[in-house]
């Protein structure tokens, strides 16, 4: 995709990447693809914020070309050390050696330690600004949204904010701008970006959201490092942050679990009967045939989760273990939840889903229940009855 202007002298001049399927190694599946977002801001002092993954260094080089020579840039803003966004750098500076790079301290390390670049390398902090000519750059450091070395950077003349990977999305469109695209799809990749990325980090954001709002920046448009840009709902997508940062819900219910030959499956079948009788909203997902980050997505919203498994070996399965080991390290808050399972001999899977629900912080809200081999008609009516009492306790809030 060609550089397309975004602003009076401001340009996108990143890269599609459409065919990205795993992002982070295998831990995010980005179906539709990503983005790498990188801005060239034309002024006295020609600037670059941002770059891209390695593979799209020619891309973006080729972007810049088509606005100015690569040659001139005289500054590079990096907010972020991570190679998505710096992996470029290598090979564009080997066109502007003399270029200014302005990061924080942990980017100026970072960096160090990834290319062992003999770079100019200026540290700000959060207050510092450089003048480009008719425009100034202010600088907001973000550690852990989502690296230590994160930062903000703001443009009061545009009154236009590029925050890295917050308000991100791992969307890949031929479209630049939310006014331009699909809106329950462009909320759905940034629910799912948040969930399986930003959700552990959720405290930290929730006090740099506070932080711009007490500093009064006016705010025009949101231009991340990843998917579309935000200027026409930016309140949308600050509400949409603040919310999820404060850990808010709604009286939704998702029953993930594994099952053996089935007999798990039928008890989360009737307890989503329960559930839904009694007015909630529910999801359900065997997490064998569902893919993770989906479901992660899933539960951002939810007050309730329900947990499955059949024992095996006195454990539970192995994919819904890896499923709540990834849940566990995301950290959420102000959640209840509730194990089930169905088991031969000797059982194990309810209690090995009990201790790490709560080694995720999340409450059990009723004891487990376990169904010996197949569940009976009775045993079934349990189910149901067990999914409409845990739908009071979601419904309590
Ligand atoms: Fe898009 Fe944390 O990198």
């Amino acid at each position: 995709m060609s550089a397309v202007k975004i602003l009076s002298n401001i340009y996108w001049v990143g890269a599609i990447d459409w065919n990205m399927r795993h992002f982070h190694g295998h831990t995010y599946t980005t179906k539709r693809g990503t983005t790498y977002n990188s801005y060239l801001i034309v002024d006295d002092k020609i600037t670059l914020v941002d770059a891209v993954h390695a593979s799209f260094a020619k891309e973006l080089i080729e972007n810049i070309r088509q606005v100015v020579d690569p040659g001139k840039i005289d500054y590079i803003v990096a907010n972020h050390v991570e190679t998505d966004h710096s992996g470029a750098y290598p090979e564009l500076l080997k066109l502007c050696p003399k270029a200014k790079m302005f990061g924080t301290q942990k980017c100026k390390e970072g960096l160090q330690k990834h290319y062992y670049g003999n770079w100019d390398f200026q540290v700000v902090k959060t207050g510092d600004k450089i003048n480009l000519g008719k425009r100034t750059l202010q600088f907001i450091e973000a550690a852990m949204i989502h690296w230590p070395d994160s930062m903000f950077t703001y443009c009061p003349e545009e009154q236009l904010l590029m925050p890295n990977d917050a308000f991100g999305q791992h969307y890949a469109t031929s479209e630049r701008f939310d006014d331009e695209t699909d809106p329950a799809v462009l909320m759905e990749e940034d629910a799912k970006y948040y969930a399986n990325i930003l959700w552990p980090l959720s405290s930290v954001i929730a006090r740099k959201l506070e932080e711009i709002k007490t500093s009064g920046l006016p705010i025009k448009m949101i231009a991340p490092s990843h998917g579309i840009i935000w200027r026409r709902d930016i309140k949308k997508a600050i509400d949409a942050y603040t919310g999820w940062s404060q850990n808010k819900t709604k009286p939704k219910v998702v029953i993930a679990y594994e099952t053996m030959w089935g007999a798990t499956e039928k008890m989360a079948y009737k307890m989503s009967q329960g559930l839904t009788d009694a007015g909630l909203e529910v999801k359900l997902y065997d997490v064998a045939v569902t893919d993770r980050t989906e479901i992660i997505t899933q539960m951002l919203d939810a007050k309730g989760y329900l947990f499955g498994s059949s024992t095996h070996d006195n454990d539970m399965l192995t994919i819904i273990g890896g499923f709540l080991a990834f849940l566990k390290g995301l950290k959420p808050r102000n959640r209840v939840a509730c194990a089930f399972g169905s088991y031969g001999w000797a059982g194990g899977a309810v209690k090995a889903i009990e201790e790490i629900v709560k080694e995720a912080g999340i409450t059990l809200a009723q004891p487990g229940l376990s169904v010996q081999y197949v569940p009976d008609e009775n045993e079934l009516k349990r189910c149901y009855e067990y999914g409409k009492e845990f739908a009071k306790i979601v419904k309590a809030g």
